[in-house]
């Protein structure tokens, strides 16, 4: 397949952010000439994404693997980057309107290659063989690029994998199960070891600001299409109307878990991670689901069956500066409260760059929504479907409680709120949850007899 060798440039494994197409062929056939860099298909069903920026300019140079853009779909962000050495001759979007799939992108004058290297013709190794595979056998392996990525990397062949997403889609969870198997290995839920973080700058929080920017006031009425993450909101928030709520409410006590992340604060960040409250949260609820199975699982549309996940994906709702976001840490049930806040972390990074991957985001099975980390004590959440359930978290404030001998102490109290799908669970197993739950969190010594 590869003709000549030395034009090694070419042959580099498409990363996450390329997508996986034969445009290297074309290129060869068009260069010296003006090619439309067209987007392609980014799979996960996407038709439309959103130009959020631009990293070139017309009259620009461009080699192979330079970022052209950055765009974002109503799942994820992804940069796009070149195919060609070349110089850019038209963009064809302003930044936020939508471009679609299959419709070019940007203009591209190739240059002319020397005549001692018309004859090469080589495509990426290993997306080529995926590709030809799939189309000849007319069975399509689905996956995102970020996945077949991680497959290429650990030499893993994607037919060999089963895929346990919608329609068999191949997940990250699946390659690093296929892995853990290969190598005996218990791997860490994501590729955390990989990136190494600094921790994320904590936040101002001494006196909220309630407006910070001068209102522009125009006297006219505006209106804007909805776009990127806000479309998502307005499809995911429309199917949840259709799941019967069940509300419950119910204070917990920290005071004991905000002494015990006082002592561990300064240890997390001597190793250059920043330990909030979440990773403690996230512990006791994957705990809470160890027991309670039944709020960590799926129903089907039209609510005739129902699957009880095997890894505990648990959301965190993301306030970002491109809307509410759900990335999720993969597999808590196997993870310790540092793996956790380390991931968290790399999730917060990513989140406030715009730069949460459809890996990041997909697969979750239960949420926790931190709103009290703005403000408020109580809160209504809304279920993320196929999830059956999310719990809301108040701010965490000083009040006087009575302890067992019934003397007031200073307490600190947070308040939580659980929402659940009311077709297939009943309130006694949300308060049965949640009271284990409470119990974790208010002596959380408890946590270390049952972590694995
Ligand atoms: N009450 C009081 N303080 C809280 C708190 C709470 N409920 N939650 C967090 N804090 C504190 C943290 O401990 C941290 O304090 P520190 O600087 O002393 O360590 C500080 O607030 C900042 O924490 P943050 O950076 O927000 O981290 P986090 O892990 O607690 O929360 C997110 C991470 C992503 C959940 C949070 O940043 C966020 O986006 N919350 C909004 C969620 C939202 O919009 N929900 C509504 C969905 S409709």
């Amino acid at each position: 397949m590869f003709v000549k060798p030395g034009a090694a440039k070419v042959e580099k494994i498409a990363s996450e952010t390329h997508f996986l197409t034969s445009v290297v062929m074309s290129r060869l056939a068009l260069h010296g000439q003006i090619v439309q860099f067209k987007l392609s298909d980014i799979g996960e069903g996407i038709r439309e994404v959103t130009v959020k920026e631009w990293y070139v300019k017309e009259g620009d140079t461009v080699s192979q693997f330079d970022s052209i853009c950055e765009v974002q779909s109503d799942k994820a962000s992804v940069t796009i980057t070149s195919r060609y050495d070349g110089v850019i001759k038209k963009l064809y979007y302003n930044l936020d309107e939508i471009a679609y799939v299959g419709k070019p992108l940007v203009d591209i004058e190739t240059e002319a290659l020397k005549d001692s290297e018309e004859d090469v013709v080589e495509t990426p190794a290993v997306s080529h063989d995926e590709h030809t595979h799939q189309e000849i056998k007319g069975q399509k392996t689905l996956a995102t690029p970020a996945v077949r990525r991680l497959a290429m990397e650990n030499n893993i062949k994607l037919s060999e994998v089963v895929g346990s997403g919608k329609d068999g889609r191949i997940l990250k969870e699946d390659i690093l199960n296929y892995l853990a198997k290969q190598t005996g290995a218990i791997l860490p839920p994501s590729p955390k070891a990989e990136i190494v973080l600094p921790p994320p700058k904590p936040k101002d929080r001494t006196i909220p600001i309630p407006i910070s920017k001068p209102p522009v006031l125009t006297g006219k009425d505006r209106t804007e299409p909805l776009k990127g993450f806000h479309k998502a909101m307005v499809k995911t928030m429309t199917a949840a109307l259709k799941i019967p709520h069940f509300g419950y409410c119910d204070e917990v006590d920290l005071t004991e878990l905000v002494k015990l992340r006082e002592e561990l604060k300064p240890i997390a960040f001597a190793r250059g991670i920043k330990l909030s409250f979440m990773p403690f949260f996230l512990k006791a609820a994957s705990l809470g689901l160890l027991q309670f199975p039944i709020l960590n699982a799926s129903v089907d549309e039209d609510c005739q069956n129902i699957t009880y996940k095997a890894s505990h994906n648990i959301g965190i709702a993301m306030d970002t500066e491109q809307g509410l976001i759900v990335p999720n840490v993969k597999n808590v049930q196997i993870c310790s409260i540092f793996e956790i806040a380390t991931e968290l972390n790399r999730l917060q990074e990513l989140g406030s760059a715009g730069q949460l991957g459809t890996a990041e985001l997909t697969g979750g099975t239960f949420t926790l929504s931190n709103i009290g980390s703005i403000g408020g004590t109580y809160a209504k959440p809304v279920i993320l479907p196929p999830e059956v359930a999310i719990g809301a978290l108040g701010s965490i404030k000083s009040l006087p409680r009575f302890n067992q001998k019934g003397e007031v102490y200073k307490a600190q109290i947070m308040n939580v709120s659980w929402s659940a799908d009311h077709r297939v669970i009943d309130g006694a197993t949300v308060s049965r949850f949640s009271n284990l739950w409470k119990s974790y969190l208010e002596n959380p010594a408890f946590m270390l007899l049952d972590l694995k």
